[in-house]
């Protein structure tokens, strides 16, 4: 593929996400390449997969939303990105940031949306005794965890589950499914 879409992804944290969609994205036939990554979080551990595959960051503080918002976009319209991918983001963009943006901008959620929106989403599934959780890769609107699904994958809860063998069981399906979705976004 040619002309890959310009691509940006916001993280906050790990960056497991990320890198599956970096290792994607060095297909030839995969539509998008990552020219830049964003975070609110100068310790974020994603930081050293942008260091490793040689990709522009920068790292902008959230202690006013306003600066961090106005920021991004600079740099994203500096660098031509068409195209947002939040991974791991635990922040909230304004109406106003997606609006002057005009791309589309896409997250992952670690739950069965429109279950569990929001934040400390294995405590609350594993509290509520469900059976299944799973995870969702869903267009950003100006609501909360609310956009259009794209593509979710469910797993089943076992017995004993714990918080952290619920996180390890989803995130594996969220490096699938995050290339996955899109890819079929620009099918
Ligand atoms: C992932 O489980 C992602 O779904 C979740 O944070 C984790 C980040 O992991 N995102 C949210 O909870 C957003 N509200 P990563 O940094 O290793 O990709």
């Amino acid at each position: 593929m040619v002309n890959k879409i310009r691509s940006c992804v916001f993280i906050s944290g790990n960056g497991s996400n990320l890198k599956s969609i970096i290792k994607s994205s060095r297909d030839y036939n995969f539509p998008i390449k990552i020219e830049l990554i964003i975070t609110n979080n100068k310790k974020a551990k994603g930081l050293n997969f942008a260091k490793k595959y040689n990709i522009p960051f920068k790292v902008f503080s959230y202690d006013n939303r306003k600066n961090f918002e106005r920021n991004s976009l600079n740099e994203i319209k500096k660098r031509k990105i068409r195209f947002l991918c939040l991974a791991g983001f635990m922040k909230i963009l304004s109406k106003n940031f997606i609006k002057d943006f005009g791309y589309q901008i896409i997250n992952i959620h670690p739950s069965l949306l429109p279950k569990f929106k929001g934040l400390n989403t294995h405590k609350r599934v594993l509290k509520s005794k469900e059976k299944y959780s799973g995870c969702t890769v869903h267009y950003v609107s100006p609501v909360l965890d609310s956009g259009k699904i794209i593509l979710q994958k469910k797993v089943l809860i076992n017995k004993n589950e714990t918080e952290n063998s619920l996180r390890k069981k989803i995130l594996l399906q969220e490096h699938k499914i995050y290339p996955k979705s899109i890819i079929s976004i620009f099918k």
